[in-house]
């Protein structure tokens, strides 16, 4: 009998625990949850200032000249747009500094044409696979993915990656917070085949 009530308390005890252990464990997971949620909206701050969207987002035309479209934010270049040749005798050192797209996604200078990475959390296309270390590493280095060839202009790492960790980490909370959208954004085109490059 007296065994029998041990067993009971042992049980009892333990059912405590799981209950109270729950409880804890779901109120981690709502503290985790609202902290992600200030990342994804400092990260949203730190974006806007960062004028990612100029370049990184397809537009839509208005009277006021190109807008970021909404609809596939930060998705890059896009594949399919058709761009004209690029001229480029307009460059040089006491000529033109470089062309755009009218977009602001392509961009051609002495470095060839450069295309704006596609920033949504696509697994092929965008930065699905990538980690926030990562993430880190190519705008503290400037090389692809913090390792790979030197990242072209105009894409402003050299500032960017002056940002705190914490910043930079929560800016890519809020990419992969985006609608991931898959956009295969072309290689860059070096100089010497830029004029017959295009498509
Ligand atoms: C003035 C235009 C411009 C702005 C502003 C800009 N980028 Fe870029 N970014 C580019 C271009 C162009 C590339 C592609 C460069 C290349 O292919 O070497 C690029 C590439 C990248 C890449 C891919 C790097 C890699 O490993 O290949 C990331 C990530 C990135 N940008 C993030 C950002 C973020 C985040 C912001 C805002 C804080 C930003 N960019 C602002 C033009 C820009």
């Amino acid at each position: 009998m007296k065994n029998r009530s041990h067993v009971v308390g042992v049980i009892a005890v333990m059912v405590v625990m799981m209950v109270f252990g729950y409880g804890f464990n779901t109120k981690l997971a709502a503290q985790d949850k609202a902290a992600n949620q200030e990342q994804v909206k400092h990260g949203e701050y730190l974006v806007n200032l960062g004028g990612c969207n100029d370049c990184h987002s397809p537009k839509v035309m208005t009277k006021m000249g190109p807008v970021p479209d909404e609809t596939r934010l930060l998705s890059g270049h896009p594949a399919n747009e058709k761009l004209p040749k690029v001229d480029m005798s307009v460059m040089g050192p006491d000529k033109w500094g470089g062309l755009f797209s009218n977009d602001l996604t392509a961009w051609a200078g002495p470095w060839g044409v450069s295309f704006a990475a596609n920033l949504t959390p696509d697994k092929n296309t965008g930065l699905g696979l990538w980690t926030p270390e990562i993430f880190i590493k190519t705008m503290r280095t400037g090389k692809h993915m913090g390792a790979g060839r030197p990242i072209l202009p105009p894409m402003p790492w050299e500032s960017i990656g002056k940002v705190s960790d914490a910043d930079l980490r929560d800016i890519f909370s809020y990419l992969q917070s985006l609608k991931p959208i898959q956009n295969e954004v072309p290689a860059p085109i070096p100089p010497a085949n830029s004029k017959t490059g295009m498509n």
